[in-house]
């Protein structure tokens, strides 16, 4: 094979839409994946379909350092997307989120290391680094929960926030996030993360706890209902996985200029929305009342968290991301055809 792009958990949900952008591009993408997600091996034989000469599979696991270095050996760069990504599988299975999302990530630096040569590579990082964010005065709007600070609250939050990691989940994740950002002082490796808040598209195998937004849709669309945590006025920022994708190559290819830096990756403000109003949207979308159910807040649900996201997007020279709602409508366009059919079937 010519030298590849290696994504680790490409057969994810965004890992897969990465794949099969640099694909499209005419690039060759090594998928490095357990197929342990729901969804994986449906995303991976798409992938393969649309792509049969530009995917290649390594289906083996981060953990393991030897299908590691054989995945990083002749890579012209790394997306490091492969995670346990849900908080309550943090607390249910600690060692386990520990091997996968630190040690697994030390192990793919390690290999880089030996390389000896300066391979970009992406992490995908999560805005959980900062914490619970307990300590920002909020009050209840008629659009969900909003710091008092009003320029907190048309801005965002920055990289400038102090990290406070919470959770096994956030812990490993964060700790990740450093040794990628330290990879590039220590070993000189062009290593960029970006700190994702709440990304949706197609492709996502959505649970509570890990791809709320699309499980929200479509369990609306299959009359299966909602359970919100909470006083469903918590607020999130949204982005549209087109357009993290198009940050992740953008980094990628200016990982030279910002190695050891971190970015925070998310709709933003324009982009902020209540889980009551997100579901007020779906209804009007599918014309018909969706059932809810209300049960106690979780622990660490943040009550707000909105991204500033414009350092990424100056220093990347991006766009403003898609409009959530026109995201979620062709989010619920491909929901009704059928790929979508299939993973609300599943
Ligand atoms: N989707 C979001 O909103 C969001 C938010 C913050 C951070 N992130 C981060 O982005 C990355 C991708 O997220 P996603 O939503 O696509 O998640 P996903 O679960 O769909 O993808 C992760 C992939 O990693 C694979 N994987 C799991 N354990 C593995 C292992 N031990 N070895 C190899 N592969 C393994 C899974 O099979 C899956 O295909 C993750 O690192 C996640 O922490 C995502």
């Amino acid at each position: 094979m010519a030298q590849h792009v290696l994504i680790t958990g490409g057969a994810g949900f965004i890992g897969s839409a990465l794949a099969d952008r640099l694909a499209a591009e005419g690039n060759h993408v090594l998928v490095l994946d357990t197929l342990a997600r729901a969804g994986a091996a449906d995303n991976l034989a798409w992938l393969r379909r649309r792509h049969p000469r530009h995917i290649a599979v390594a289906h083996g696991d981060i953990r393991d350092g030897a299908v590691v270095a054989d995945c990083v050996a002749g890579t012209a760069g790394v997306f490091h997307l492969a995670a346990q990504a849900a908080v309550s599988v943090g607390r249910s299975a600690p060692l386990e989120d520990f091997e996968i999302n630190l040690r697994g990530t030390v192990l793919l630096l390690d290999a880089l290391r030996r390389r000896g040569d300066a391979v970009p590579l992406v992490f995908a990082g999560t805005t959980k680094v900062y914490g619970d964010l307990a300590d920002i005065p909020l009050d209840l709007c008629d659009d969900g929960w909003q710091p008092a600070d009003t320029a907190l609250r048309a801005a965002g939050v920055d990289e400038r926030r102090r990290l406070d990691f919470h959770t096994p989940h956030g812990c490993s994740k964060g700790a990740a996030d450093q040794y990628v950002l330290d990879a590039a002082r220590s070993f000189g490796l062009p290593s960029v993360v970006l700190r994702m808040s709440t990304i949706y598209g197609m492709r996502q195998c959505g649970t509570p706890d890990q791809g709320w937004l699309t499980h929200f849709l479509l369990a609306a669309m299959t009359g299966g209902g909602i359970t919100l945590y909470g006083d469903g006025h918590q607020v999130r920022d949204l982005m549209f996985v087109d357009d993290a994708v198009d940050t992740c190559l953008a980094a990628w290819r200016r990982a030279g200029d910002l190695a050891g830096r971190a970015f925070n990756l998310g709709g933003g403000p324009d982009n902020a929305v209540s889980l009551l109003q997100l579901v007020g949207t779906i209804e009007r979308l599918l014309g018909r009342p969706v059932a809810r159910r209300m049960a106690p807040a979780r622990a660490d649900d943040r009550r707000w968290f909105v991204t500033d996201a414009r350092a990424a997007r100056a220093a990347l020279d991006l766009p403003a991301p898609l409009p959530w709602r026109q995201g979620l409508a062709r989010l619920a366009a491909w929901a009704d055809g059928a790929q979508g059919r299939a993973v609300r079937a599943a």
